[in-house]
Parts: C-alpha cells; structure tokens; sequence
C-alpha cells in the first residue's frame, strides 16, 4: 500500500475556525488520505495556546504540539511544514505575508483577503519565496460538490443548467457588538459579503461555470468565466449587513441570484442551494451553504405535487475541513506551489468579484480609501 504523505501544521490563532480545524484534523477515519499532525499552536498569548491544547487535544494524547505565545515563533518552528492562519479577514495578508518571509508553507482561511490587491501581494511574495499558498474555502474540496458537478456537467442529470441560487443567513446584534469584533471593526473585514456571503458566490461559481480548476486530473485545469455582477448592499452602524448579487453569464446566459445577511436567524436544516436546469432541478440541504450535507435531483416539475427525487447523502463524524487538509497535504507531497483546486488565479477571481460587489454597493474598508 503506497505510504500516506504527512503534514505537520502549526494552527495560527486560537478562535473558533481554528477549532473546528483542528477537531476535524484530530478525528480518526478508515479512509485517510494523508497523516495530519498538530505540530505547534501560536496565538496572542501563551495562556491561550494552552487554554486550546487542553480544550480541543485533551482525547488526543498522541498530538503533542509545541505552545507558543506568538505567531512568529510557530513560523520559526522548523518541524512545521504548514501554517494555518484563522484570524480575521483584515489581517490575513499580515499573517501570510510573515508566514511566506520565514519561508513557511500556508493554508489561510476565507476570506483570503481585503480585497484582489491584497491578495495579489500575497501571491507574488509566495511566487519570490517559493512556498505554498492556498485560500482554505473548504466548500470547494467537499467530495458533495465534485460529484455534483460531475452529474451536472458530464452526465446532465437536469439537462442544461440555467441558475443557481444560494442565501447565507446569520444573526449578528450589530448594534450591541463590541468595537474589537470581528463583526464590527472594519479593519477587520466586518461586514456579511466576505465573511458569509463569499459562500453563497462560490455556491454560485461553483455550480455555473461548466468547467474549473480541480475539475479533472488534479493539476487545476479549467478556468472560470467572470460573470457581469449587479449587485446591492446595505448598512447598520455604518457595517454592511445584507447583500444581493446577480450574476449573468454572457457565454450561456446562465444567472446566479446570491445573498447573504446578519440580520437573521437561520434554522438548524434548510435548502442551502438550488440549482436549475432545463430537464430537472436540485437542493442542496445542509446546516448551512459552508456544511451541504446532501443533495437531491428532482426531474422537471411541471405538475402540482413536487415530484419525487433521488438523494445523495454525505453525512460524514468531521464537519468537512479534513478534504482541504488532506488535498493540502497532497498538494505538498507533489510539490505543488499552489492548490490543484482552489489556484491563485480562483482566489483572485472571487476577491474581484467581490471587490465590484462592493464598488457597486458602497462597502469601503478604510485602509481602501485615499
Ligand atoms: N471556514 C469557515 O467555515 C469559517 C467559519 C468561521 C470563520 N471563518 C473565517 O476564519 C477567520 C476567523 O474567524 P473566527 O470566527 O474563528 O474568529 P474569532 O473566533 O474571533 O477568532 C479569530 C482569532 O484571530 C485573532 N484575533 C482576534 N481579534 C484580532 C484582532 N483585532 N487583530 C488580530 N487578530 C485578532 C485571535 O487570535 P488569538 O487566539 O491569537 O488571540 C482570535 O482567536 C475569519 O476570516 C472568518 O471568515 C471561516
């Protein structure tokens, strides 16, 4: 049996993303594709470090990792082949950007960045520096969306795809949060595109584009076709709080219609995404359009009851951030620089996007004005 690669990460910051990270990581399965080892935990204070060991590791006695009251001594630390960054959006490039200078390997979390300019310089310093750099959208490695769009585009279960739809909803009391939240302090990327809305846009990307890196052989074939955007968002406390993007698609005329808002409360189970085609339709269900669980195809619905589907189940003990480690660690292994499924070239494709969502829609970051 061919031997499983091995990464050995250094978890940056000790918040919530970063514990589910782990927990994913720690949890044993039959059918590992890579060895994961939780080699070092740096965050603002030792103290914290420790606090997240004994939390999230205390079942896992055989992950040992180094502590440390800082994010540059876990860049320093040799045994580490990987660094992932969990702070928030608005200092991602910082944390990268220190992370590519001690030579380090890098998953970061979502949103990669302010805005494409960030991340642009982020990527070239990777580019001078020789290191891996990969945006962790974990909903781009879930096996759930690579079968989906093999049913879509090389069988064509629903014929021709003719829109997506997807809504992330959360609550946030905007008015009562904290300055320091992440939520609510610009600096930090406070606002709903990035941090719940960037889902929903995948969702759409994702499931309109008929042909995108990770598609194929693992080596990034495929490239995404930039879609017209006709966007509108609004504001409470001067924070963008509820956004709405239309997508067209000028090659096929395929729409997207995607939003996202703080101002809701969503419920444990719903219909995440829906995809429209001239033959059928599907549902995505999940907790949420980052964690679709299942899917169900439906033919074409044309009488009064809704007709029966056919559903595909993907209920899995990990939440589902063990497939953008494992590809990561495979990734490695091969020598790729960048993601065979989320490259560069898709990271900056989404944050422009993004960018003009906001140009249209007046969400400035205040590093952003001049
Ligand atoms: N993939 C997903 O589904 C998912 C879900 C949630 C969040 N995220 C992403 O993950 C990132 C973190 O979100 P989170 O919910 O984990 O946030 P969080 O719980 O607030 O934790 C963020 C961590 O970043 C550091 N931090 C906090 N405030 C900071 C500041 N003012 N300046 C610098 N660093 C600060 C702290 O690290 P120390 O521990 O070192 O003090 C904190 O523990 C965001 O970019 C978010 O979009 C992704």
């Amino acid at each position: 049996m061919a031997k499983l690669p091995t990464c050995r990460w250094g978890i940056i910051t000790t918040g919530l993303i970063s514990s589910w990270f782990v927990a994913d990581l720690v949890l044993p399965r039959p059918d590992a594709k890579a060895h994961h080892i939780i080699q070092a935990i740096g965050a603002s204070s030792l103290r914290k470090s420790q606090a997240f060991a004994d939390t999230h590791l205390k079942d896992t006695p055989h992950h040992k990792p180094a502590l440390y009251g800082s994010y540059a001594e876990v860049c320093a630390d040799a045994s580490v082949d990987c660094v992932y960054i969990g702070s928030p959006h608005g200092v991602h490039a910082r944390d990268c950007l220190a992370a590519i200078a001690a030579g380090k390997n890098v998953l970061c979390e979502k949103a990669f960045a302010i805005n494409a300019s960030e991340a642009r310089s982020v990527f070239d310093a990777a580019r001078r520096a020789g290191v891996y750099v990969a945006e962790a959208m974990w909903l781009r490695h879930r096996p759930l969306v690579a079968d989906l769009r093999k049913l879509l585009y090389e069988e064509k279960v629903i014929g021709d795809v003719f829109r997506a739809t997807s809504d992330f909803q959360m609550y946030v009391d905007m008015k009562n949060a904290p300055a320091t939240s992440r939520y609510r302090d610009l600096e930090l990327g406070a606002g709903s595109l990035l941090d719940i809305g960037i889902y929903p846009l995948t969702w759409a990307l994702l499931m309109l584009d008929s042909k995108l890196p990770g598609d194929g052989n693992g080596e990034g074939e495929g490239e995404g076709e930039t879609p017209r955007i006709m966007a509108a968002q609004s504001f409470v406390e001067g924070i963008e709080v509820t956004t709405s993007i239309v997508l067209h698609y000028a090659s096929s005329g395929r729409q997207g219609v995607v939003t996202s808002t703080t101002e809701r409360k969503k419920g444990a189970s719903q219909i995440v995404a829906t995809i429209d085609g001239t033959d059928g339709f599907v549902e995505v269900e999940g907790g949420a359009p980052s964690h679709p669980k299942s899917f169900t195809v439906y033919p074409k619905w044309t009488g009064d009851e809704k007709p029966q589907g056919k559903r595909y189940d993907y209920e899995s003990a990990q939440q589902g951030f063990i497939y953008e480690a494992d590809n990561t660690a495979l990734d490695l292994a091969a020598g790729r620089k960048e993601s065979a499924v989320m490259p560069w070239s898709e990271t900056i494709r989404v944050m422009e996007i993004m960018d003009e969502v906001r140009r249209q829609g007046g969400c400035v970051y205040p590093r952003e004005r001049v």
